[in-house]
């Protein structure tokens, strides 16, 4: 369930904007930080950490709103393609956010997820992502999924990596495993099931994030760049989720 964001914290977003959205979980797939400082003639960095600001923001609306789980695709695991200074503003970003944004999670009952094969990362990131896991662990309120590292391909190679050895120790027959194991050997066990997700920039593609999560998902592109993806940008999305008809291959 949501939880009333902290006094400081409050957006101009009320759940009587987009009522009974029936939205319960959110992925956004946050494109376009580069081509947003771009246009304004400023270095690719000052759209990364733009685009944290508008992570910030969305993820408040999103718990004012009642959506109980948001996925952010912030680093992939295609992204190590980028030059390497780039990568280490993404990590330093990375980095100060958590620093600065865990108190806040832990008191407005926000449960952090990491996806992705977080592990691969630089082993002090690694620490502070795992001690920001432990402290909202006890947190009963809306989750903020971050998918770090993250390729749905990898992830799904893992999970048949586990079904796997769980196989091949007899634990479970091979000719029993169904889509149920395998859904609980991915990143996002336990999650809700994936509603909307949502891609800025204009790009039309999933890039590699959430494919078997998003199998009955509704899809939502957007031209507007990450960094200017606000509150009211959020509600249109859910304004558009809601007048879908779901049909799940019935009638
Ligand atoms: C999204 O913005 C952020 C990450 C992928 C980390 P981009 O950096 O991909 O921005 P564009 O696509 O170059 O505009
Ligand atoms: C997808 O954006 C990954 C994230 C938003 C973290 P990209 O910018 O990496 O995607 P492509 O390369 O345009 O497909
Ligand atoms: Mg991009």
């Amino acid at each position: 369930m949501a939880t009333q964001a902290s006094s400081s914290t409050r957006t101009s977003v009320s759940p009587h904007d987009v009522p009974d959205h029936g939205a319960r979980h959110v992925a956004i797939i946050m494109d376009g930080n580069g081509r947003w400082a771009k246009k304004r003639l400023l270095p690719r960095f000052a759209g990364h950490k733009a685009g944290v600001d508008a992570v910030r923001k969305i993820a408040r609306s999103a718990r004012e709103l009642g959506i109980e789980c948001l996925t952010l695709y912030a680093f992939s695991s295609e992204n190590w393609k980028r030059p390497a200074a780039e990568i280490a503003d993404l990590m330093g970003l990375l980095r100060r956010f958590i620093e600065a944004d865990i108190d806040e999670m832990v008191s407005d009952n926000v449960r952090l997820r990491v996806i992705g094969n977080y592990r691969a990362l630089e082993p002090s990131l690694v620490a502070l992502i795992d001690d920001a896991l432990a402290r909202t662990a006890v947190n009963t309120g809306p989750v903020l999924a971050i998918a770090l590292n993250y390729g749905s391909q990898d992830e799904m190679v893992r999970a048949v990596q586990s079904l796997a050895a769980r196989a091949a120790s007899g634990e479970i027959a091979p000719d029993e495993i169904c889509a149920d194991h395998l859904h609980g050997a991915l990143d996002t066990a336990g999650l809700p099931p994936l509603d909307l997700m949502i891609r800025t920039s204009g790009e039309q593609r999933l890039s590699n994030f959430l494919l078997w999560q998003a199998a009955y998902a509704e899809l939502y592109f957007t031209d507007v760049l990450w960094p200017d993806f606000d509150t009211k940008a959020l509600a249109g999305a859910l304004h558009a989720f809601k007048d879908r008809d779901r049909r799940y291959g019935g009638l």
